[in-house]
């Protein structure tokens, strides 16, 4: 799978196979986030890659899936089978781009993880304190973002919204979530705005 493939096929998934995700592939995932760019090289981010299952559980309890889609009904997803949590070291966070070099990180790790058939959900809904005690984060480290995974048991599909609609919410039919985004040409500008 090439980049652009899986950065156009990538979707969020929130419901998980009953099957583990090998190690291996976890850490081919860290890996890419590794080598992702930081602001001023920095290299504020540590990655607390979990399969333990009793660990997963806690974790599973200690962040929200799916604010919009669970208005509409849709059973919440408590069954990713690992976790990624991205800290970043405090004393090191020196920038104002932690957050960015995080989000970078996490966006590395969701293609690692798709092109390896692995589906993923980015969480800045979290119990930060929580999850800090349940994987012995020490002081002077915060919790940036919480990445679920598993194997995809689900299918959502990207739709081209309606233009310039402000509602993006999703919607479901026949237990499919559709995801609209935003057209291309409503968000690319040539040259200037
Ligand atoms: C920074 C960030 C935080 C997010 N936090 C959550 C979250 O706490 N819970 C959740 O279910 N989804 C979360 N998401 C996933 C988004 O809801 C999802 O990316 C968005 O609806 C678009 O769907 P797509 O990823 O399939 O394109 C988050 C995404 C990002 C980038």
């Amino acid at each position: 799978m090439d980049v652009l493939e899986a950065a156009k096929e990538r979707r969020t998934i929130r419901r998980f196979q009953d099957k583990p995700v090998p190690w291996e592939t976890l850490g081919k995932c860290v890996e890419a986030a590794r080598l992702a760019p930081y602001a001023r090289n920095v290299q504020e981010l540590d990655f607390v890659a979990v399969d333990e299952q009793e660990r997963v559980a806690l974790l599973n309890k200690a962040v929200n899936f799916g604010g919009i889609v669970k208005k509409q009904g849709r059973a919440k997803g408590e069954d990713a089978k690992a976790f990624i949590i991205i800290i970043s070291e405090n004393a090191r966070s020196d920038s104002d781009y932690t957050q960015m070099d995080a989000g970078i990180a996490a966006c590395s790790i969701a293609l690692a993880a798709w092109s390896q058939g692995v589906g993923c959900c980015l969480m800045g809904s979290i119990e930060r304190e929580q999850i800090k005690q349940i994987l012995g984060i020490p002081e002077g480290f915060s919790v940036q973002l919480a990445i679920a995974m598993g194997f995809p048991n689900e299918k959502p599909v990207a739709e081209e919204a309606n233009e310039n609609d402000s509602e993006l919410d999703y919607w479901i039919d026949e237990g499919q979530l559709h995801i609209p985004k935003r057209r291309l040409k409503e968000v690319l500008h040539r040259n200037r705005f």
